[in-house]
């Protein structure tokens, strides 16, 4: 997709279809986070955990409670994960850098997608959980993008709009 296209067509994507993600699909999307800039990369890299399994995905979509599926019914979810950096903010900025790149790519390929911080707020909060995926010890999880095929298609929905100041002394 052009790449202009790509920005102007991401959107969140909050209804999902049950077809699951292609893994070439899915790892092109997650070969994007390895595109990203990081803060302070030497302090260690972020890593990634990708969930398809259906019982894993129920578990952590209804961690505010069984009423409410905070991953919105996505048939994958890749997580971000990073180790605390030593300048505040940095880990919280390279999860996001992480997965906005995923998500452009997710769009690039069709995918609907959306960012999500709440499930991840809880799943750090649950050591049980996060020693079953493998999050490495002393990673936190930061950050998630949820994709699959969303029941609307991916398409142009945006416009170039930007308030903006220049040269303001
Ligand atoms: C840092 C961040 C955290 C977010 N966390 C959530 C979340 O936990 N749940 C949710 O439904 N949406 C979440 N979103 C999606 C935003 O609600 C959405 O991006 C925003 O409303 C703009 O809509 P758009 O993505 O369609 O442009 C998050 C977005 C960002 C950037």
């Amino acid at each position: 997709m052009d790449f202009e296209k790509v920005l102007l067509s991401r959107k969140s994507c909050r209804e999902y279809t049950d077809r699951p993600v292609e893994d070439d699909k899915l790892y092109k999307v997650v070969a994007a986070a390895s595109l990203a800039p990081l803060g302070l990369p030497k302090n260690g890299k972020p890593h990634i955990t990708i969930v398809t399994d259906k019982d894993m995905l129920k578990a952590l979509g209804s961690q505010f409670g069984p009423d409410k599926d905070i991953i919105y019914g996505a048939p994958a979810l890749v997580i971000a994960s990073c180790p605390p950096a030593p300048m505040d903010g940095v880990a919280q900025m390279n999860a996001a850098c992480v997965v906005e790149m995923m998500a452009l790519q997710a769009t690039n390929e069709g995918l609907g997608n959306i960012y999500l911080y709440g499930v991840t707020a809880a799943l750090a909060k649950n050591e049980d959980l996060v020693k079953q995926l493998g999050i490495p010890e002393g990673f936190v999880p930061l950050s998630a993008l949820a994709l699959g095929y969303g029941k609307e298609e991916v398409s142009v929905c945006k416009v170039f709009e930007a308030t903006l100041s220049q040269n303001r002394y």
